[in-house]
């Protein structure tokens, strides 16, 4: 059901949706999937774990995960044809410009499942696009640093797959580092869903007209890359490499203050949390593993938390309700990893995907969905009349 509701911000919004996927309570700090902390999903499950779930509603016993790992593996391979779709972009392009335009692109590869009303259609669908995002995105990749493109290796898990078709080369055998698979596969897991954020909004209003899912997750691409959204963990990381040393540190929290500054302290604050994001601190202790079990120290990881320090323990901050998010220490493990900030977003849009796509099924399949329509605040000049050019 769609309306306009004022609530205590003091900011009016357009109520979008009933959901059963996602909860969040920001003032507590609270994320749960379909009933389950975040925490406890990031520590014990898996992303394919996690994904039934959020398909399907239940942690899946394992027949059920086993034969839903198997059915998105049998879709990680792109049709050939998608390959020369690269060609037409410069090796510059950012991998979100690519992924916008090949996940766009895949309704005109993939008739057989983009009629919505067939629920064996929205099943494939949404099969395939969680299952192509790691090889899209690896592609992506590889296309920009003039490497040969990967096939998908079905041995591999679904993360260790991505990291093969990203980082390996078909010089050599790639082996991939267990620590740095469940790193991955956990910040993953902090991206799956995220409630009824702008990117989400995106895709089911989209969705809310018909149009295939493929263009749906393609329109939620575009909204993920803004610096506000998804793009914020390049911007975090650039931030803190700007920042480069503590000793900068107060100069960049005045400069957040300052209203007449357009700077943000990227990776911090949330439309919802008003406490601390749960995501950020799986998040930063993640970094503790990750850089534990490569033997790597990394400036930046410093800088980050004295900044994050400092901020805590500040007026403006502390009034403002102002906490680091996930997009705070994300990308300082993703370029532990390997990856550059050009790939971050590309990262959060393929866990994302799986939030998208269920979002997506749970509201096409509502009998009372109708195509959204949001309302406006009219502010513009009174009814008047038309003066012809020779009298104005
Ligand atoms: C994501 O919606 C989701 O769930 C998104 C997401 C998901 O999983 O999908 O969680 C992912 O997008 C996380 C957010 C990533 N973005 C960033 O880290 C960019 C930096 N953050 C800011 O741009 C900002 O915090 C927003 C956009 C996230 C929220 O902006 P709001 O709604 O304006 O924040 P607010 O109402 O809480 O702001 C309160 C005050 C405002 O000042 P006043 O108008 O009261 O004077 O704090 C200021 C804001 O200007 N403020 C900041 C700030 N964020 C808000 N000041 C300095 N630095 C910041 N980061």
């Amino acid at each position: 059901n769609t309306g306009m509701f004022t609530y205590d911000p003091g900011f009016t919004s357009t109520a979008s949706c009933d959901s059963a996927l996602t909860f969040i309570d920001g003032e507590e700090g609270v994320l749960l999937h379909r009933g389950y902390p975040i925490g406890q999903l990031a520590e014990h499950s898996s992303f394919m774990e996690v994904s039934h779930l959020l398909l399907n509603g239940e942690l899946p016993t394992r027949e059920e995960l086993d034969d839903f790992t198997y059915t998105i593996t049998r879709h990680t391979m792109l049709h050939d044809q998608l390959r020369g779709f690269y060609q037409g972009f410069r090796r510059d392009a950012h991998p979100m410009a690519i992924m916008c335009g090949v996940v766009g692109a895949l309704s005109a590869f993939y008739h057989d499942s983009t009629d919505i009303s067939d629920p064996e259609h929205r099943k494939i669908s949404s099969h395939r696009l969680i299952a192509k995002m790691p090889t899209i995105a690896a592609m992506a990749f590889k296309y920009s640093s003039g490497q040969p493109f990967l096939y998908p290796d079905n041995t591999l898990s679904y993360t260790g797959n991505f990291l093969r078709m990203t980082f390996g080369v078909p010089a050599e055998d790639y082996v991939v580092h267990p620590v740095i698979e469940r790193a991955l596969d956990r910040i993953f897991i902090l991206h799956a869903d995220h409630e009824q954020n702008a990117s989400t909004s995106t895709v089911r209003l989209a969705g809310s007209s018909g149009a295939n899912p493929f263009a749906c997750i393609a329109a939620g691409i575009a909204c993920l890359w803004g610096p506000a959204h998804g793009g914020a963990n390049e911007a975090a990381l650039n931030m803190l490499h700007e920042i480069g040393h503590p000793d900068r540190i107060p100069e960049y929290l005045a400069r957040a203050k300052d209203k007449d500054d357009p700077f943000r302290l990227m990776g911090f604050g949330h439309r919802v949390y008003k406490n601390y994001d749960p995501r950020a601190t799986v998040m930063q202790k993640t970094v503790r593993e990750v850089f534990e079990a490569l033997q790597v120290s990394d400036p930046v990881f410093d800088v980050a938390l004295q900044l994050e320090e400092m901020a805590l323990n500040d007026d403006y901050f502390i009034e403002k309700k102002l906490f680091p998010n996930v997009d705070f220490y994300s990308g300082v493990i993703l370029s532990a990893i390997g990856f550059p900030t050009t790939m971050f977003t590309a990262l959060f849009a393929l866990a994302r995907t799986v939030g998208w796509v269920a979002q997506w099924n749970e509201m096409i399949s509502d009998p009372a969905q109708r195509i959204g329509r949001p309302r406006q605040l009219y502010t513009g000049p009174t009814k008047r009349d038309y003066v012809p050019v020779s009298e104005r």
